[in-house]
């Protein structure tokens, strides 16, 4: 008993010294535990790990949610070429400790130039890649004035201080991950044909895990925009880069377009599931609509009791999923162009008379408009980051090129990719874009306006207090893969990390399937659903979602395992 005691006592000052001595993070690690940690002050997480450390750092500065926000955004332009961007634009959903939430629209806007039939030919068909790999896909890039307005109404920290983690990282260089190594060998080849004669991002040989990617021409960009702010992008020698590019290449965007170009501060779509409060994204997403549209379609259902992922849970879903986004298809746009029916397609009648066609007998086939085929179904490559500061402000933004590395075509000069975003317009009614997305009137294409898009950055509040920061990339399957964390969290109990990295499956009405991730369903959950009609088809994954949840204890984050995401608290 006593050598017993000795024992234990032993190995309590062993254990102290080494917590004492071992820095916390490395304990967690090796006691497995810091897929969960706790943070009591803030947290960022995103989708790359020196970005994570730099809004860490400007949070540890005193910098708040939105500081440690534009941080982020200019440090991933530099270290997730993919979908960190100033080429691109994005949605900002904010609440500050006080629980005032805004929104911030800094979405691309079709350049003067774009008209309705710009990628149809002469017979009115659609031209294969116009809208996607050439000069003409890139709409007027939002990112830097969205920070810049962020910053302005928001910010504490000076704007020069968030903007140089960038410059260092680009001018130092940073080492690149697997997955960045592999996405910039796998787009070699087109970055060579888009680009003759330039060499950004290209090197001879293979990319390796490890390299050191340094990117000169972007740290000049970004003390443009360091110095200048708004106007060290829309106007002086990176305008002039940019026009020259589109120039060179036959592109529309043009000096006005970019002077013209102003981010929006819009009033939060904002409702309700079981008590909880949920903030969203307003058009021109279709996000912040479909969500609650999805929430609102199955919050009368058992989904508790019926289990995470079992048949009944997933008809019920993908019967909502069906005709929310049959809706999407028609009613959304950009509301500064086109009337779109928000309170209509929110009414809780108009919901439960939607749902009432659902029968469990068998799946309701959509057969309405041909079905969509999927060019790059497997890309996901938008990003998004999920961010709390030490006073409780929560910040959620969803960024964007639109494909993987956007056009692919860089600016000559200026180190930065621009985005495609024009292929989220219609560019004809009922044919689909490269996410499998149908559209008409309301999102054709017409100068000046916002391209329709699925990003769904969102914070929920539980008794009117902060609960969830959530967000994803993934195309078409944003809404979807949001709704999803969501109803895990709350329904099936999962915590943040799990609900991140679980499975997932997703419909979109057209095509009328149910694209599954593997594992998301067992086989005998498939072979009820596929007895009741439904399409069952594998696919690669679905969302790279980054989220934070507040406890009791602190914060809680999920890092999604998909990818090279991090989370960094303190
Ligand atoms: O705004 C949208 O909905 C799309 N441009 C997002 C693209 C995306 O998430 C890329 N990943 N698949």
């Amino acid at each position: 008993m006593h050598s017993l005691n000795v024992k234990k006592s032993r190995y309590l000052s062993l254990l102290l010294l080494f917590l004492f001595f071992v820095p916390v993070s490395c304990v967690q690690k090796r006691l497995g535990i810091n897929n969960n940690i706790i943070y009591r002050n803030g947290m960022v997480v995103c989708a790359y790990p020196d970005a994570a450390q730099v809004g860490l750092d400007i949070l540890k500065k005193g910098g708040n949610a939105v500081d440690a926000a534009v941080a982020v955004q200019f440090a991933l332009a530099v270290t997730l070429p993919e979908a960190g961007n100033i080429g691109g634009g994005g949605f900002m959903v904010y609440r500050s400790k006080t629980g005032e939430s805004n929104t911030l629209d800094f979405r691309e806007k079709g350049p003067a130039e774009a008209n309705v039939n710009m990628y149809l030919d002469s017979a009115g068909n659609v031209i294969p890649n116009m809208s996607l790999y050439t000069h003409k896909a890139s709409g007027v890039p939002g990112s830097v004035d969205g920070m810049v307005q962020a910053h302005s109404k928001y910010g504490k920290l000076k704007w020069a201080d968030l903007v140089q983690p960038a410059i260092d990282l680009a001018r130092n260089g940073f080492k690149i991950t697997k997955h960045l190594a592999a996405d910039l060998n796998h787009t070699s080849g087109q970055f060579k044909k888009l680009n003759p004669g330039k060499t950004y991002l290209m090197k001879e040989g293979e990319w390796q895990e490890g390299d050191i990617l340094i990117q000169e021409d972007l740290a000049k960009t970004f003390e443009q925009i360091r110095d200048k702010g708004r106007d060290g992008f829309y106007n002086g020698v990176v305008a002039d880069q940019l026009v020259a590019e589109m120039k060179n290449g036959d592109g529309l965007i043009s000096k006005a377009d970019l002077q013209n170009y102003h981010s929006v501060w819009r009033k939060p779509i904002i409702g309700n599931y079981k008590g909880y409060k949920i903030i969203t994204m307003p058009p021109p997403s279709s996000g912040g609509i479909a969500l609650l549209q999805l929430l609102q379609s199955v919050e009368r259902y058992p989904l508790k009791r019926w289990g995470y992922n079992q048949d009944s849970t997933v008809r019920l879903i993908v019967e909502a999923e069906r005709r929310v986004y049959a809706d999407r298809s028609k009613y959304l746009g950009d509301p500064d162009f086109y009337k779109v029916p928000v309170d209509s397609l929110l009414r809780p009648a108009y919901i439960t008379a939607r749902m009432s066609s659902f029968s469990w007998d068998a799946a309701t086939p959509s057969t309405s408009i041909q079905p969509g085929t999927f060019i790059g179904y497997e890309s996901d490559q938008t990003t998004h980051y999920s961010i709390v500061d030490g006073d409780g402000n929560a910040v959620s933004i969803t960024t964007t090129l639109n494909d993987t590395f956007g056009s692919r075509i860089f600016v000559q000069g200026a180190g930065f990719l621009l985005n495609n975003e024009m292929d989220d317009f219609s560019s004809k009614p009922g044919i689909p874009n490269m996410y499998g997305l149908v559209g008409g009137k309301a999102n054709s294409i017409q100068p000046g306006k916002r391209m329709l898009s699925c990003m769904t950055p969102t914070i929920v509040e539980k008794n009117g207090k902060l609960f969830m920061v959530v967000g994803t990339p993934g195309g078409s399957t944003i809404i979807t893969s949001v709704f999803q964390t969501i109803i895990d969290v709350i329904e099936f109990d999962q915590n943040m990390q799990q609900a991140v990295a679980s499975k997932r499956f997703h419909s979109q009405w057209l095509p009328d399937e149910v694209a599954t991730e593997a594992g998301a369903l067992d086989s005998a959950t498939v072979i009820k659903l596929q007895s009741k009609g439904y399409k069952i088809t594998g696919r690669g994954g679905i969302g790279r979602v980054d989220a934070i949840l507040k406890t009791k204890q602190g914060y809680e984050g999920g890092a999604d395992p998909r990818g090279d995401d991090t989370k960094l608290g303190y």
